[in-house]
C-alpha cells in the first residue's frame, strides 16, 4: 500500500507486525531514514545514552531468534535494530557530550561548565540501577520515534520486549563495548497474511484515556 497521508491515517495502517514477507527488504534510502529519525530523537540533557545496532547477518539473527522467545520476526524482517544504552554514564560522558555542544555550536566549552556540571550532578545522584532505568526510559523515546516514522513512511515496525537481554548482550558482545540491550524492533514489510493486521485495534475510548483539567 502506498504511504499513509496524514499522522492519523499512519497511526491506523499501523500495527504491531508479527509475520513479515522474507522477500522484502528496506532499500536504503529507506534504512537511512529510519536511522537518521532514531539518531535525532530527543533525550534528557540531549545527552544520547544510547547506540542503535542494526542487525542483518542471517545466521546471528537465528542465534538471537533463539534468546527471544522464538519470534519469528527477529528473523524473518528486513532488518533488526537492537535499542541499547550506554553502562557507563559518568563525568566523561558529560564531558563528551559538553565538548560536542560546544564544536556544533562554536562556543567556549567553559561556558557550558554550568550545565556540565548540572548533568554530572544529576548522574551522580543516581545508583547505577536508576541509571539503567533513566537510560532506558531515553531509548524507548527513540522506540517511540522509530514507530511513528515507520508509520509515517509506509514501513512496518515490529517492537519487542520479549527477549532475554542477558543472552542478547552476550551474543551481540555487547557487554566488551560497554552495552546492554534494552528493547529490540523488527523492521520491514508485513507479509500478506499476518493475521493481526485485520484486527481492529482496541484502544480505550478517549473520555477514559484523555482527562481535561478547565
Ligand atoms: C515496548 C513494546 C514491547 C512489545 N513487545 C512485544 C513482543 O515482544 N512481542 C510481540 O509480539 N509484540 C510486542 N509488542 C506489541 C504490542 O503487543 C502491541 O503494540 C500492542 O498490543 C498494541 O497493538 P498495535 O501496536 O498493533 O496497535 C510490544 C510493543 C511495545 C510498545
Amino acid at each position: 500500500m502506498s504511504n499513509p497521508k496524514t499522522i492519523l491515517e499512519a497511526f491506523t495502517w499501523r500495527y504491531a507486525t508479527q509475520k513479515f514477507d522474507t522477500s522484502k527488504k528496506l532499500s536504503d534510502e529507506q534504512l537511512n531514514t529510519l536511522l537518521e529519525v532514531i539518531r535525532l530523537s530527543p533525550s534528557s540533557f540531549g545527552l544520547q545514552p544510547w547506540k542503535f545496532i542494526v542487525v542483518r547477518n542471517p545466521e546471528l539473527r537465528v542465534k538471537l531468534r533463539g534468546a527471544g522467545y522464538d519470534q519469528s520476526k527477529i528473523t524473518d524482517a528486513s532488518h533488526l535494530i537492537i535499542f541499547a544504552v550506554k553502562k557507563n554514564l559518568d563525568d566523561k560522558t558529560v564531558d563528551t557530550y559538553i565538548q560536542s555542544v560546544a564544536q556544533v555550536r562554536g562556543v567556549a566549552f567553559e561556558t557550558l561548565k554550568g550545565y556540565g556540571d548540572m548533568i554530572k550532578q544529576f548522574l551522580s545522584s543516581m545508583s547505577q540501577e536508576a541509571k539503567m532505568e533513566w537510560a532506558a526510559r531515553q531509548a524507548y523515546i527513540a522506540l517511540g520515534v522509530l514507530i511513528t516514522a515507520g508509520a509515517v513512511e509506509g514501513i512496518d515496525v515490529g517492537p519487542m520486549e520479549g527477549f532475554d537481554p542477558k543472552k542478547f548482550d552476550e551474543i551481540l558482545g555487547l557487554e566488551q563495548m560497554g552495552l546492554e540491550t534494552k528493547v529490540i524492533v523488527a523492521v520491514g514489510f508485513r507479509s500478506d497474511d499476518d493475521f493481526p493486521a485485520s484486527l481492529t485495534k482496541v484502544r480505550f475510548p478517549k473520555e477514559e484515556v484523555i482527562i481535561e483539567m478547565n
